[in-house]
C-alpha cells in the first residue's frame, strides 16, 4: 500500500463532477498528487491552477496537475472516471451509451497501459454499463473496477429521510441497491435513524414517496439546473469510495460490483453493499431480500442487460 506522500490519484474529466472530486481529494489530503485530465487542455490546466492557489488558504499539500496528455496519468494508484456527457432534461442515462462508451474505451486504454495496478472508480453514465465496459477493456480484476451510484442514491434517500423526520442527517443510514436508473431499489427495511427502524418513525405512504423521489433524484436536479446534472454529491460519493480503498477504511458502501452468483446474478455489474478496503471490493455483502426487493433487482438486471446488448450492437463491447 502506498503512503499519502507517494499517492497519485487521477480524475478523468475536468467537468463539474471531476473538478469537484479533485477539490475534495485535495481538501482531504488524500494523495500527494491529483492529476486532472480532460480533452480540453486549458480547462484541466485552469482548474488545476485554481485548486493549487486555493491550497494557501485551505492548507492542503496535495498538488494538482492539469493536463490533456495521458502520459501524465501513468503510475496512478486510483482513477475516478467522470469523462463523458451528462444528461439533458428529458434524456435517460441510457441515451448516453454510444458517446460515453467510446470515451470509456479510450480512457481504459491508458489506464491499462500506464497504471496496471490501479483501482478504477467509474462515475460516467449509464453507470452500470460503463463500469462493465471499463472492466472488459482494462482486463483488471473486478475487485479493482467499481461503479459509483449507490453511495449517491443512498445519500439522497438519507437527505429526504432527514428532512421528513427532522433528524440530523448524520444519524440517518439509508441503502439503495440495484441499477443507477429509474429501476433502482431503495431498501426502507435497511434504513435507520440512529438505530431506529424507519417504519417506526414514518408511515408507509411517506416512505414510498421518499423512495420514489430517490429513484427520480438525478432527474429532479437535471430539470432544475436545465444544463448539466448533479455534481457535489456525486463527487463526495466518489471520493468517499476512494478514501475507503486508499485508507483501508473497510466501509460498507453500496456500489456497482461485478456479481459472481451473489443475489442470483452472474457476470454483470449491479449496485450491492460491499466492503471497500486496500484490496478494492473485499467482500460483496448478501442481504436477505423480501419479494418486492427481489422483483426490483430482477427489473434492474433486465434494464442493465438491455443496455449491455445495445453496447454490443454498437460494437463497443
Ligand atoms: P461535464 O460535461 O461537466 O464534464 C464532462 C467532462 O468530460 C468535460 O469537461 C469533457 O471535456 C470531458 N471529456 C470528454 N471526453 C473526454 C475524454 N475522452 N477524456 C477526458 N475528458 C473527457 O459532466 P459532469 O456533470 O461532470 O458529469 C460527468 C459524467 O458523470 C456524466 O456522464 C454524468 O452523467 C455522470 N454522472 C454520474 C453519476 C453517478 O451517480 N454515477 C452522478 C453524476 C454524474
Ligand atoms: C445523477 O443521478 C446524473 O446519474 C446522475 O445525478
Amino acid at each position: 500500500m502506498t503512503t499519502i506522500a507517494q499517492r497519485k490519484i487521477t480524475v478523468v474529466g475536468a467537468g463539474y463532477v471531476g473538478m469537484s472530486a479533485a477539490q475534495k481529494c485535495a481538501e482531504k489530503n488524500l494523495a500527494a498528487e491529483v492529476v486532472l485530465i480532460d480533452i480540453l487542455d486549458g480547462r484541466a490546466k485552469g482548474i488545476a491552477l485554481d485548486l493549487n492557489q486555493a491550497a494557501a488558504i485551505e492548507g492542503y499539500t496535495t498538488r494538482v496537475t492539469g493536463t490533456s496528455d495521458a502520459k501524465d496519468t501513468h503510475g496512478s494508484d486510483l482513477f475516478i472516471v467522470t469523462a463523458g456527457l451528462p444528461r439533458k432534461p428529458g434524456m435517460s442515462r441510457s441515451d448516453l451509451l454510444g458517446t460515453n462508451g467510446k470515451i470509456i474505451t479510450q480512457v481504459a486504454d491508458y489506464v491499462r497501459n500506464g497504471s496496471p495496478d490501479a483501482f478504477v472508480i467509474v462515475v460516467t453514465n449509464p453507470l452500470d454499463t460503463m463500469v462493465h465496459l471499463m472492466r472488459v477493456k482494462t482486463g483488471f480484476p473486478a475487485k479493482r473496477v467499481i461503479g459509483m451510484a449507490g453511495v449517491l442514491d443512498s445519500a439522497r434517500f438519507s437527505w429526504f429521510i432527514a428532512e421528513k423526520t427532522g433528524a440530523n442527517v448524520r444519524d440517518v443510514d439509508a441503502m439503495v441497491l440495484g441499477a443507477h436508473g429509474d429501476e433502482m431499489v431503495p431498501m426502507p427495511r435497511y434504513c435507520t435513524v440512529n438505530g431506529v427502524e424507519l417504519g417506526a418513525l414514518v408511515d408507509k405512504a411517506s416512505i414510498d414517496a421518499m423512495a420514489d423521489r430517490t429513484r427520480k433524484g438525478g432527474a429532479e436536479i437535471v430539470a432544475l439546473l436545465k444544463t448539466g446534472s448533479a455534481f457535489y454529491a456525486p463527487a463526495s460519493a466518489s471520493v468517499a469510495m476512494a478514501a475507503s480503498i486508499l485508507n483501508d477504511e473497510k466501509r460498507l458502501l453500496p456500489c456497482a460490483c461485478l456479481l459472481n452468483g451473489q443475489y442470483g446474478f452472474e457476470g454483470m455489474y449491479m449496485g450491492v453493499p460491499a466492503i471497500l478496503g486496500k484490496d478494492g471490493v473485499e467482500k460483496v455483502v448478501e442481504l436477505p431480500l423480501d419479494t418486492e426487493a427481489r422483483i426490483g433487482m430482477q427489473k434492474c438486471a433486465g434494464a442493465i442487460q438491455k443496455d449491455l446488448g445495445a453496447l454490443r450492437d454498437l460494437g463497443l463491447l
